[in-house]
Formats: structure tokens, C-alpha cells, sequence
């Protein structure tokens, strides 16, 4: 990171899964003209790349080498590996619980650290991910560590999944929800918790609306101090 990008505000979006953190950064990011970083994205990427090369997700010298030379790109609202478009494939299941498995790993973790600090560009940025205020971003202006009850969340992804037209089965969704959660929030490196100077923002009972709403007076106050 150079002098000039470090003084770029940044706003942290933290969470676990299917808390909304996704869709309430994009709004927040939207709303204030700054670029959005999906980390869980390029998390998810190396795992597909992984899977599709057929790399053991377990073997760390050789996932950090596809993460370090992962061919990534997020244009026209699409995220694209090398030339394919893999926007939905990315939000499967199994490749949500490949890129859990990836993210343990820490030469994973910091073979794509520069590729995620290279977002901070004028005017700011908007981050989401699990250690975006904790170990990317630690001088963010305002951090934010977005939860919902394991239930919230599993229903939230049981909508979704039907929506798509996909099946789905809530109390599996839940013990899913569980389990990465068990697995984000108890690895050793960069684990799922919230920055000490983050606001806690429990989305349970909230609509998307209000979050972003809550996400954008905690930025301004930040602003103003
Ligand atoms: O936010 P998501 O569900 O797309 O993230 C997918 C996985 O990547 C999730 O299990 C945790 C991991 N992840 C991480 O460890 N650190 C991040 N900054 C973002 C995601």
C-alpha cells in the first residue's frame, strides 16, 4: 500500500455467512460512489480453482500458488475466472465449503492480501469478508461486524436457494450455517470475530434498508470525528 492510498477511507463489513453483510456493503458502497471488495469471492475462486484443477483443498503450498496466480476478474456485475463466467458456480455449496477449508490455510490467507489491499482506491472503498477490519484493512475509518441468529441466516439461504429454483432443506441449512461458522471462528489465523472498535450490528429482527442506513450514519459519524 502507497502513502496516498492510505489515507482512502475504507469501510469494514464483517460477518459470518448469509448475514446480509454482502448486500448491505454493496449498498453502502453504491451509496457513496466507493469501489466493494468481495473477499469471500476470491476465497471462493481458489477453492473452484482447486476443485476444477484437482488439487487437494488440504494441500497449502499448492492452493496458495493458485491463489497467488489466480486469474480473477469482477466486471459487468459478473465475476469471471480466466475466460468463464462463473458468477453462480462460485455461490454453490460445495464451493462455499471448499473456500471455508481454503481460508484455513495461512499461506492462502497471505497469498491474497496485496490482491485485496490493491481495491483501496479513490475515492474509498467498501470491504466485506470476516477479516477485512481485524488483518486487511486495520486502519479502516469505520468497521462494522454484521450477525443474525445460525436460524436467520439458514432461512435467509433457504429463501434464496428456492428462489433460484434450487431444493433445499432448512435444518441441514442450519447445521451447515453451524458448522462453517465452528470452523471461521476457530482457526488459528485471521478468525471470524469482530474488530475491537467495530459496531455490532445483530440483523436478526432488521431489514436490509435499516442496516445500510445504520452502516451509513456510523461512517459519517466516523467522519466527524
Ligand atoms: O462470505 P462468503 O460466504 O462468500 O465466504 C466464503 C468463505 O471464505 C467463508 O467460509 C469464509 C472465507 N472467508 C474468509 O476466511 N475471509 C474473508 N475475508 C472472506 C471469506
Amino acid at each position: 500500500m502507497n502513502t496516498a492510498s492510505a489515507s482512502l477511507p475504507v469501510i469494514t463489513i464483517d460477518g459470518p455467512s448469509a448475514s446480509g453483510k454482502g448486500t448491505v456493503a454493496e449498498r453502502v458502497a453504491t451509496a457513496l460512489g466507493f469501489h466493494f471488495l468481495d473477499s469471500g469471492a476470491l476465497y471462493r475462486l481458489t477453492a473452484l480453482s482447486a476443485m476444477k484443477q484437482g488439487v487437494a483443498l488440504d494441500d497449502e503450498a499448492a492452493v496458495a500458488q493458485l491463489a497467488a496466480a489466480l486469474p480473477a476478474t469482477f466486471r459487468d456485475g459478473a465475476v469471471w475466472l480466466a475466460e468463464e463466467n462463473v458468477t453462480d458456480t462460485i455461490r454453490a455449496e460445495a464451493v462455499g465449503e471448499g473456500a471455508s477449508k481454503v481460508a484455513a490455510l495461512p499461506a492462502v490467507r497471505a497469498a491474497l492480501l496485496d490482491r485485496q489491499r490493491a481495491y483501496r482506491q479513490a475515492p474509498g472503498l467498501v470491504a466485506d469478508g470476516r477479516d477485512m477490519g481485524t488483518v486487511v484493512f486495520a486502519d479502516a475509518l469505520a468497521k462494522v461486524f454484521l450477525t443474525a441468529s445460525a436460524e436467520a441466516r439458514a432461512e435467509r439461504r433457504y429463501k434464496q436457494l428456492i428462489e433460484k429454483g434450487n431444493s433445499a432443506n432448512l435444518p441441514a441449512l442450519v447445521a451447515d450455517m453451524q458448522a462453517r461458522d465452528a470452523r471461521d471462528t476457530a482457526r488459528a489465523v485471521a478468525p471470524l470475530k469482530p474488530a475491537a472498535d467495530a459496531l455490532l450490528l445483530d440483523t436478526t429482527q432488521m431489514d436490509i434498508e435499516s442496516a445500510v442506513r445504520a452502516v451509513l450514519s456510523h461512517y459519517q459519524r466516523k467522519q466527524g470525528n
